[in-house]
């Protein structure tokens, strides 16, 4: 497999991507902080399956972490996703530099109103705010026909699918099934944190949620129920701390009594001190 093209500057990534257009090819474009791993892997085949040309970028935006978060500690295994981006057949990666992204003089941001004031938004203040603006920028940059973003950040791809529309950025937004392991842990970069002992008890948020689906199967509606009894599921583990485990409307993101219509079911937990999330979504009719 030819290896991807390496590119820096968003300048040089734009020069590309049009040149691609010129062509009257179509581009897919995958998204990333790196650490690449086989969930990442899954969105890259989706967009080779549904375009001539992919890209993808590894950036770790600075603006999306929080002051007490794991920016500086991020993994950044380049050698190592590069080589995932060959295996996977990907034929442009974008890797800039936080001072090619961010002007000194940076003054605009963009914020998705409503949609972060829940979930993770509630618990990592700004955090949106830097992922709209560098998703927004990433787009600006690549102009790509389609977009991939995975499920297991649903509030993430809901604000980009808004942010899509309400600013004319003019792609389609793809969301690609969540991947987990053999034990039913979400893949994600930070699961590599995890001891052993804490790899075991990482399985309780995909075991409530999978409680919750089927007490919702067995006919219950009341997420203070709902919600208790996932709690309950998680707090047996010994290193686990819920940070929030909520019912919302999946449009909207807001809190749901009574479930009804879209419903996104999502938790974060942090076992030891590593902050896991996870999610279902369902669909129920009203009575
Ligand atoms: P990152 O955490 O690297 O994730 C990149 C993409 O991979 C996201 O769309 C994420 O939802 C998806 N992904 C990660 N683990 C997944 C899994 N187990 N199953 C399905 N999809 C999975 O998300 C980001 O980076 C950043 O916020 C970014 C969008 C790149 C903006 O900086």
């Amino acid at each position: 497999m030819p290896e991807p093209i390496v590119i820096d500057t968003p300048q040089a990534m734009t020069e590309w991507a049009v040149e691609v257009g010129r062509r009257d090819m179509t581009l897919g474009f995958v998204p990333t902080m790196g650490a690449l791993h086989e969930a990442h892997g899954s969105l890259i085949d989706r967009a080779k399956q549904e375009n001539d040309a992919v890209a993808v970028s590894i950036f770790v935006n600075p603006t999306q972490f929080g002051p007490s978060e794991d920016f500086a500690k991020y993994p950044r295994p380049f050698e190592a996703d590069l080589a995932l981006c060959e295996a996977h057949d990907v034929d442009a990666v974008f890797a800039p530099s936080p001072e090619a992204m961010y002007d000194r003089d940076m003054r605009t941001w963009v914020e998705v109103g409503g949609l972060a004031d829940n979930l993770c938004g509630l618990s990592r203040p700004g955090h949106f705010r830097g992922v709209a603006t560098v998703v927004a920028k990433l787009l600006s940059i690549v102009r790509p026909d389609r977009a991939y973003f995975g499920r297991k950040d649903a509030q993430q791809l809901r604000i980009v699918e808004v942010m899509v529309r309400d600013l004319n950025l003019g792609c389609e937004v793809v969301g690609c099934p969540i991947v987990r392991d053999p034990d039913g842990v979400a893949v994600s970069s930070r699961n590599r944190y995890l001891s052993v002992e804490e790899r075991r008890q990482a399985r309780c948020l995909n075991q409530a949620l999978q409680l919750c689906e089927r007490q919702v199967d067995g006919g219950e509606r009341n997420a203070i129920k709902l919600i208790e009894a996932m709690t309950n599921l998680v707090q047996e583990q010994p290193d686990a701390e819920v940070d929030y485990i909520a019912l919302v409307n999946a449009e909207t993101m807001q809190d749901l009594e009574i479930l009804e219509g879209h419903v996104l079911c999502a938790l974060a937990v942090k076992i030891g001190t590593t902050r896991l999330i996870d999610n279902t979504t369902f669909e129920i009719a009203p009575e």
